[in-house]
């Protein structure tokens, strides 16, 4: 079925000028951006956006990452785009992820690993309401 995911392209990437090239990436496997925007994230949208990560040893540093440099946020769309979005991000640690894929080519760590993708629909639906307003998404 046609899906939306949420995706976002995270500081080390804006930092090394990248987000055409990972862009490519998700165009190439059949993605399509229906809305998208450059923003810097502050503590309490990364701390909300990350919330059920807020017992996890990293999530701190994580917060201080992801607000660390502007982000570009985005609404994917197309044939089970949640599934083709992960698998061409690759393993969320760049030294497992498959060879092609974004984390494999682009990360620099498991925590500036230049992409974000949600897991599952209701993840997907909730992510993008979190960013974006429905005007904002032009399918
Ligand atoms: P993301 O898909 O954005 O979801 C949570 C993020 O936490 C993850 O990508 C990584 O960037 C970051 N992270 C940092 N350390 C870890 C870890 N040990 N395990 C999982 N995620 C981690």
């Amino acid at each position: 079925a046609i899906e939306r995911t949420f995706s976002i392209i995270k500081p080390d990437a804006t930092r090394r000028n990248i987000t055409g090239k990972v862009l490519s990436y998700l165009e190439a496997a059949g993605l399509r951006v229906i809305a998208q925007k450059r923003i810097h994230m502050t503590k309490e949208q990364a701390e909300g956006f990350y919330a059920v990560h807020k017992e996890r040893p990293f999530f701190s540093d994580l917060v201080t990452f992801m607000t660390s440099g502007p982000v570009v946020v985005q609404v994917l769309e197309g044939e089970d785009a949640i599934a083709k979005n992960r698998e061409v991000m690759g393993a969320t640690n760049p030294a497992n992820a498959a060879a092609g894929t974004i984390r494999k080519d682009f990360a620099e760590s498991i925590e500036a690993n230049s992409v974000h993708g949600s897991d599952a629909p209701e993840t997907a639906k909730q992510e993008i309401a979190y960013f974006f307003k429905e005007e904002e998404i032009v399918g």
